[in-house]
């Protein structure tokens, strides 16, 4: 990395994140260039937000022609943008749905809590029963929500009414709604915390409960959305009808945009003045969405993403047998975990070294979200790098 640039973050950049000493400076499909002109194939490109890869030409083009005509109006205006993309993400729930946008991924969840609680209002139902082991973003809503210590650390009080239950566990999540419960929260396939797959009928057990104790189901899917799994939600693989989900990450290809879709029957809970974002629904992160949704569909890119889950599911499944210390590989669409019985942070860094962009979670999960449109080339190459430097960890 250049020295002036590392000085540069030393003195005047708050050191909040673990940052490798690269700097990125371009990046086209799944590949990104730094400042020393090195190239790296990018298997978890923009941390889940490039899922059509780096400046997809339709998406470059439509922020273009959006940004030339009109960047930001508030939501005192209505913009077409805004009102076409609450269409496009409605159209693709099967369940219908109203949209409100914001920026981030927390912030899409700060907004279900407060539907969830106003729609709870009138019957004294606030708490919120969410799952250990989950992320939901750092804001103190989102962060209470989170279940999961060590993110707490140094930061209570947090918000009250909220109580966790284990991910999978429905009797458990059955005892933690009481009376006074406004909904149960959950990733649909939980990310930063490894990439975990919901057992058969869970989540339609969720429902049932959900529906029989009179409280909504939200589903946040800031990152298995948006066609990640090979349909456009994840929770159309089970093919269940949620109260209100959460988007981000993807939505705008790494334009910061976040929102929800929710029932019109909760959405109507939203009444002028309980909530709002300044930047939320603008033009360009608008253009942005739709241009990604345009991708996605005249690509083919959803089938695309179930060819991607399956060949990643047996090329590392394959190299299980050559190395024990896999214990398991799980893959939804171009959402994929390969859980070890040892650490494998190294791995990181040793992809690294060889030129591909990976991601360890909870130190044993290598956690892969690829872009939907990754080429075999691409896949080639880079499956053939962390293969090496897994087989590596052991010799
Ligand atoms: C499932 C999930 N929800 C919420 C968030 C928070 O999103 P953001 O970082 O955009 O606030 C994340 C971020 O990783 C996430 O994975």
């Amino acid at each position: 990395m250049n020295a002036a640039t590392g000085e540069l973050f030393r003195q005047h950049v708050i050191p909040n994140y673990n940052r490798y000493p690269v700097c990125i400076q371009r990046g086209a499909g799944s590949r990104v260039w730094d400042d020393q002109g090195r190239e790296y194939i990018d298997f978890f490109p923009g941390w889940g937000c490039a899922i059509v890869g780096h400046c997809p030409p339709r998406v470059v083009d439509a922020v273009r022609d959006q940004v030339g005509r009109l960047i930001h109006v508030p939501n005192s205006w209505h913009t077409e943008p805004q009102g076409r993309l609450s269409k496009a993400l409605t159209d693709r729930t099967g369940w219908g749905g109203q949209a409100f946008f914001c920026n981030s991924g927390a912030e899409a969840i700060e907004a279900s809590l407060k539907l969830a609680r106003l729609w709870g209002h009138a019957s004294g139902k606030h708490r919120v029963v969410a799952m250990l082991n989950s992320f939901h973003g750092r804001t103190m809503g989102a962060l209470s929500a989170t279940g999961q210590p060590k993110y707490h650390q140094g930061v209570h009080p947090l918000v009250p009414g909220f109580s966790h239950a284990s991910y999978g566990n429905l009797e458990e999540v059955e005892e933690l709604i009481g009376n006074e419960t406004c909904a149960v929260l959950l990733e649909t396939i939980q990310g930063e915390g490894g990439i975990n797959i919901p057992p058969d009928g869970y989540l339609e057990g969720l429902r049932e409960i959900t529906r029989r104790k009179g409280c909504l189901l939200i589903l946040d899917e800031v990152q298995s959305g948006m066609g990640r799994v090979g349909s456009w939600y994840a929770h159309q693989l089970w093919n269940i009808q949620p109260d209100i989900i959460t988007l981000a990450k993807a939505l705008a290809s790494g334009v910061p945009c976040g929102g929800i879709i929710a029932t019109p029957e909760v959405a109507s809970f939203l009444k002028p003045g309980t909530h709002a974002s300044t930047y939320g629904g603008n033009p360009l992160s608008c253009a942005a969405a739709l241009a990604t949704i345009a991708t996605i569909e005249e690509d083919g890119l959803l089938e695309r993403a179930k060819v991607l889950e399956r060949r990643f599911r047996e090329r590392f499944e394959a190299l299980s047998a050559r190395c024990p210390w896999i214990t398991q590989v799980r893959a939804r669409g171009v959402m994929i975990g390969i859980e070890l019985a040892v650490d494998g942070t190294p791995v990181v860094g040793k992809c690294l070294e060889k030129g591909l962009l990976i991601n360890c979670t909870h130190q044993t999960v290598i956690r892969l979200l690829p872009a939907m449109n990754l080429t075999d080339s691409d896949f080639d190459a880079g499956c053939a790098i962390l293969e090496e430097a897994i087989a590596g960890l052991i010799t």
